[in-house]
């Protein structure tokens, strides 16, 4: 049975632009995957909470010698990695929040970056241990960034390139800039996802 992890972040839930964007992705991936399932992960409703001392204490400390305490914090954070590994394929939404990604998706990712678990040091560099998956990442904006460096989407695809998956982005921006421009970026937003799903799911 194939299995989509679903990573929602707009302080709107559903109704979000990235939310829909990601949903349209959904829908059309679950026509394509009638036996399918969906797992839904809104960190906007249900936060991970931020990496303390102790959080990341427990992470370096070796499984015989954890106390209950610590016990506790890994196995938080290994039920968030095993719902990734679990999946084939990833999606998030993804809205841009004060120049960068919401920071529930920061606390998220400091929970499922563990060193010898989902990426390890070696002689030639990192190595992304969580490969064999694909994830799309549907980013909005409510200012044009263009190709301009920013704070999301390269920090986006470095993050997961670093744990072994490799994204395929759609950005929808200038979504405050007026009816005409949220039209316009939504419409080609959808127009990229068509063509997404007619070639990536159809494989
Ligand atoms: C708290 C907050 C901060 C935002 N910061 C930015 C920003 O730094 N740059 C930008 O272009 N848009 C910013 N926006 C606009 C959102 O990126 C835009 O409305 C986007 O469509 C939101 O996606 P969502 O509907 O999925 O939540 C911000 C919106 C909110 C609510």
């Amino acid at each position: 049975m194939s299995t989509l992890l679903y990573v929602r972040t707009s302080l709107y839930g559903s109704q979000g632009a990235s939310s829909q964007l990601a949903e349209r992705f959904i829908a059309e991936w679950r026509t394509r995957n009638p036996g399918g399932h969906v797992i839904v992960r809104d960190l906007a409703a249900d936060p991970v909470p931020h990496l303390t001392a102790d959080r990341f204490q427990a992470f370096n400390t070796p499984a015989e010698n954890r106390t209950p305490e610590q016990r506790e914090i890994v196995a938080y954070s290994d039920a968030l990695i095993d719902e990734l590994r679990a999946a084939e394929t990833i999606v998030l939404g993804v809205p841009m929040y004060n120049f960068g990604v919401p920071s529930t998706l920061r606390t998220y990712f400091d929970h499922i970056a563990r060193a010898g678990v989902t990426f390890r040091y070696t002689s030639a560099g990192p190595e992304g241990l969580l490969t064999g998956r694909r994830a799309y990442v549907f980013l909005t904006r409510g200012g044009v960034y263009g190709g301009s460096a920013d704070a999301q989407a390269p920090y986006l695809r470095q993050f997961l390139r670093f744990i072994g998956i490799e994204p395929e982005l759609v950005i929808a921006e200038g979504l405050s800039l007026g009816d005409e421009s949220w039209q316009k970026s939504l419409a080609a937003a959808r127009e990229q996802i068509a063509g997404l799903t007619a070639v990536e799911l159809a494989a």
